[in-house]
């Protein structure tokens, strides 16, 4: 499984560029709104550290506009992947960019049969928001477990990029389901490093080297 980071921070994601673990970034207009930078600036410089896809937003609803700012977004580098709404407009956009080459991801899927259209426009991701989901009482990761099934009866190459992550059970369950990428946010990734048993190994290990006397360089 893709691990993505899904934020807009340069420093956070420059920080966790370097551990390896990183094979993207998503971002979306709040995130550049948290983050505080320009738009565009942003996005060249997170292509700069990252190589693997970067998601740009488009935010016109009309298809035409939509288009006109997924041309401009994939200009900065090849890495960029246009993020369109899943709307009737959103999809039209998918099918053309798709149809030019540019990696195109689906945001705002809520449900299977969304993920399906998304999959029938060309999408190379669909992002289904499983946290969004669980805030009203909705099983977010069963929507992506149809969403595998679905995927899998067909053969359809639409990687499964899960988003609207928590928590680290989040991407567990995605590992386990098959999902093709989750995107992370910065604070739940260094949770899925820490666990206390670690800590407290380490620490006896530690001790006791110090018992020793001894040291390796
Ligand atoms: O990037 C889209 C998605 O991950 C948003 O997550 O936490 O705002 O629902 P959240």
């Amino acid at each position: 499984m893709k691990f993505f980071v899904d934020t807009a921070n340069l420093d956070d994601i420059r920080e966790l560029a370097a551990t390896g673990l990183l094979d993207g970034v998503t971002t979306n207009p709040s995130l550049i709104k948290k983050a505080g930078g320009d738009f565009l600036e942003t996005i060249a410089e997170i292509c700069r550290i990252v190589d693997g896809p970067v998601s740009a937003e488009t935010v016109a609803t009309d298809h035409e506009t939509m288009l006109a700012e997924g041309h401009k977004l994939a200009g900065i580098a090849e890495n960029v992947t246009i993020k369109v709404p899943l709307t009737m407009d959103g999809l039209k956009t998918c099918k053309v960019l798709t149809g030019e080459g540019t990696k195109v991801n689906v945001t705002l899927c809520f449900s299977a049969n969304q993920a399906l259209l998304a999959a029938k426009a060309g999408a190379s991701f669909i992002s289904p928001f499983v946290g969004r989901h669980d805030d009203v009482s909705q099983d977010g990761m069963a929507m992506v477990e149809d969403i595998r099934t679905i995927y899998d009866n067909y053969d359809f190459e639409t990687e499964i990029l899960v988003a609207s992550v928590r928590h680290p059970l989040h991407v567990l369950e995605a590992a386990l389901m098959g999902a093709d990428v989750v995107t992370v946010p910065p604070e739940v990734i260094r949770k899925l490093v820490n666990h206390p048993l670690t800590d407290k190994g380490l620490d006896a290990f530690l001790k006791d080297w110090a018992d020793t006397g001894q040291s390796i360089l």
